[in-house]
Order: C-alpha cells, then structure tokens, then sequence
C-alpha cells in the first residue's frame, strides 16, 4: 500500500461515524459523580480528580536514593474524570496528567501537569464535557469530528527526538516539554498520517529504533511504524486486519513484531449505531486469540498462528531463538480468560464499585514458526503492567517486573513483584493494607542486576510514595522511599530516563 493508498483509507474509514440520537447510558454521568461521592469505599481517592496542576513540590525522603536512579521517572495517566458535576463512565476516559518525580540522591521533587488537549481546553473553558471518552458517550452532546477531538493522551510517555510524547492510542502523540511538561502540539510523523493511530506502547531496540503500530478499527488496518532514534519516522505502512480486534500492545524481537490479537472484535454498526468506542467491541471467542507474526525487515512477510482464546492489555517481552526445528518466538503476557476487565473492571471503578474478577495471570508462549505451532502456559502468578530490564528488550530475559495481587478488596494491585519466566519462581513486596500498587519499571546500573522504582498510593496516609529496591531484592522492600504530601489518583504507565 502506497502513501496516497494509506492515506485515501485512512480517510474513507477513520472519521468517526456520527452517533444515533438514542446514544445514551443507562446512566447519565452526573448520576456516577452521585454515587461516587456517596461511596464509602477507603480507596475511592485513586479516582478522584486532580482539581488543577501540580507546581514543583519537594517530597519527604526516606534512605538514599542510588546514584543509578538520578534522573527523572516521567508518568502519565487519568487524572481529570470529572467536570461540571459530571463524571466519566471509565478509568480510561479522564483527561491525561503528566507527572515528573526528579530523583537525585537524598532529594526527590514532583510536578504534574494536565496535557493541554484540545478536548481538555475546550471542556474546561465551557466547564462542561464537549465530546465523548472511549467509554463514555454524552447524550446530545457535539460528535466528535476526528480521533483527536476525542484524544485524553493519559495512556504513556516516551522521550523521543527532544519531545516527551504523551501517548494515547486512538489518534496522535502529543509533545511534551520534558523540563516543564508543558505542551508543544500534536505529533505529525507524515503528512498523510496527520492525526493517524499511535499506540501508547511502542517498543525500543537496544540500538534505539523505535518500533509501534496504531490500531485503526473503523479502517481495518494496523498501522506499522519504524522510527530512528533521532525521532525521524523511516517507514509507515498499514495492514489490513480482518475482525479487526482491540489491540493495546504488541512485542519485538530481534527479527519480528509480535502481536497478540484477542477476540474482542470491533463492530462498525454498533458504533454507528451510538455505541461508545468501548462498546463498540464484540467478544467472539470462538475465533481464539491470533497471533500476527511480522518480519522486522520486510512486512509482507507475515504469519498468523492460534492460540486459545483470551484477553490481554500487556505483553512482557519476546525473543527468537534458533532451534533445529526453525524459528522458536518465545514470550510472555498477562492473559485473561475474557475482557472482563475493560469491560468492566474498569468501568465500575468510576462510581468506586468492586467487581472482584480475577486478574490476568502471567502466561509463557513458545511459536513454532516452521510448523505454525503455538502453546503456551499460565505461570500461576496474578501479574499487569508487565516490565523488562530496558537491556534486554527483544532478547531472552529471565525476570518481568509487574504488579500482582496479594488480597481481595482492592482496585488493582497490592504488591509489586518479579517472576522468574524460566522456572516460574516470584518474589514481591506489599506496602500495607492500604496501598495500591502502580507500574514499576527497571533502572539499569552498569552490570549488576540494577534497581526498581515506581510509586504506590497510600490512600490511609492520603499520600503517593515513590519507592526504589534492588532488582535482586524486591522482597527484602525498599531501600529509598520519597512520600508526597498529597495523593494522586492512579495513573497508567511511565518511563525513567537518566540524569
Ligand atoms: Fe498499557
């Protein structure tokens, strides 16, 4: 497919299709700000909404933080749910917050600041929602006029060409100034993919080119991107997807792009019909989960290979190994029985409801790409927000990082944990009770196993805590702790770039 190809479908498939005049919730979103201000759940505070920017605050710190993890660990996620007494009817709707924690030493400083999205500026002038989330849809309210009238960049951050890019996936990046946070504008690559899908997590060889895709439902068609390290696109192409499904991650190794395709399916009449883009989604089981298997060097090159069915939001990391039976791709995600938890999880946390299913448990797949075979098996360790070391990304690993659960009676995750892939064997560290557990990502240092550092909130103390541990020693807990005076509401995914 040609440029003028890509673009020309793009076009005809990619505007948003225009919404029935039926196009309610059961509830209208003022009802959810009812009943979340009701609720008495102890946690709700890991929802609630960020009243404004966060200024430059210096944190209480605890130990000493190893010079390795001198730097800053940007992250982002939903912060802004509700506005004119009104409140989204999911997580993943809220206007996006990027934060900055600048570590140095025995001194750790905050700062967190809204993306000025055109769909945050227009709706915080008029102090109403203006245009629906992805999975939230106003009644009467304007149809959203192209991907990046509905864009929250709340996903993920990637430091890329001078830019911090807030990431989405639905429609642009959006560049960021590192130092302040402040928004420069949406990210063009191309001309013709001005606006175009680009996922929230791209993934980056050891030779700092940037691999990503964009899921383009309405269209049919993953986009395919290759990025040099200096922030210059090299390719774009789109493929054509049949049954196209929600895809949030994908995985490379040294030769392939790896990406999961559960069978959670879009449905174009549901969304023309009104639905939001959430709803839009049709769980088909009976198609399982396919894998896409993609040459790094030559797209065409493709395979398609069948797993069970299930669903995932994270893979963990992948690589080839030769074998004398061929190509073997082995890899690892956080798999699901069913979507539940987009479908639902997620949504009723908004009015601080529990719904209790189980989490994703860690999963181990070997791809036999001569005999087109695929297995795979559950580790047995509750496991999201899957991270490597950043060294071995697209090589074998031994240990993902992740959050896990530890009890019942808690949104997300309570402990932070590293799984053994090979032998299955886990550690992990619990804050208390009264702590959930956000993304942690691997710092590395020189040679040795390097450091852990990622945040949790205390919603007993009303507090966010960045915390660092030895890579090796998650278990024995943490060996510098940097408490805020005030409590962020959860985010999604960050990224530590070194001083
Ligand atoms: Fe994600």
């Amino acid at each position: 497919m040609n440029r003028r190809d890509l673009l020309a479908r793009l076009l005809a498939g990619g505007g948003v299709p225009l919404l029935a005049p039926w196009a309610a919730q059961a509830q209208a979103p003022a009802d959810w700000q009812a009943q979340f201000e009701a609720s008495s759940a102890p946690w709700k505070s890991a929802f609630a909404t960020v009243p404004a920017d966060l200024p430059w605050t210096a944190a209480s710190v605890r130990g000493r933080f190893p010079d390795a993890v001198s730097g800053t660990l940007y992250r982002i996620g939903p912060a802004g749910h509700d506005l004119g007494g009104e409140r989204y009817h999911h997580w993943f709707d809220g206007d996006g917050m990027a934060h900055r924690f600048v570590i140095d030493g025995n001194t750790v400083h905050h700062q967190g600041r809204y993306v000025a999205t055109a769909k945050r500026l227009a709706e915080v002038q008029a102090g109403r929602r203006l245009t629906e989330g992805f999975g939230t849809v106003f009644q009467g309210r304007d149809e959203p006029s192209s991907p990046d009238s509905m864009n929250a960049a709340n996903i993920s951050v990637l430091p890329v060409g001078g830019d911090l890019l807030a990431l989405w996936e639905g429609g642009s990046a959006t560049r960021l100034d590192p130092r302040t946070l402040e928004t420069r504008g949406l990210k063009t690559w191309r001309a013709d993919l001005a606006g175009a899908p680009f996922s929230a997590h791209p993934r980056v060889d050891a030779d700092g080119t940037i691999w990503n895709f964009g899921a383009h439902p309405h269209a049919g068609v993953l986009l395919l991107y290759e990025i040099g390290p200096d922030g210059v696109l090299r390719r774009a192409e789109a493929l054509p997807v049949s049954d196209m499904p929600m895809v949030h991650d994908f995985v490379a190794t040294a030769r392939h792009l790896v990406f999961l395709l559960p069978p959670l399916v879009y449905d174009a009449q549901r969304r023309s019909a009104g639905a939001s883009v959430l709803d839009s989604y049709v769980w088909r089981p009976a198609l399982g989960m396919r894998v896409l298997v993609v040459d790094k060097t030559d797209w065409k090159q493709q395979q398609v290979l069948l797993l069970p069915s299930g669903f995932l939001f994270h893979l963990g990391n992948a690589w080839d190994e030769e074998t004398a039976s061929g190509t073997v791709i082995h890899l690892d995600y956080a798999r699901s029985a069913d979507a539940s938890s987009v479908l639902k999880d997620t949504r009723e946390v908004m009015r601080a409801r529990l719904v209790g299913a189980p989490g994703p448990v860690l999963t181990v797949v070997s791809l036999h790409l001569r005999t087109g075979k695929a297995t795979q098996a559950d580790l047995g360790v509750e496991a999201e927000f899957p991270r490597i070391h950043p060294q071995r990304a697209g090589l074998r690993h031994r240990h993902v990082l992740h959050a896990t659960k530890t009890n019942g009676g808690l949104p997300l995750w309570s402990a932070v944990a590293s799984t053994n892939v090979e032998t299955g064997v886990s550690q992990s560290y619990r804050h208390g009770t009264q702590a959930i557990v956000e993304e942690h990502v691997w710092v590395p240092d020189g040679r040795g196993p390097g450091w852990v550092i990622g945040t949790h909130l205390d919603y007993a103390q009303k507090n966010t805590v960045l915390s660092c541990f030895a890579a090796d020693a998650l278990a024995d807990g943490p060996v510098a702790q940097a408490r805020l005076s005030y409590a962020l509401p959860l985010g999604l995914h960050g990224v530590f770039v070194a001083a």
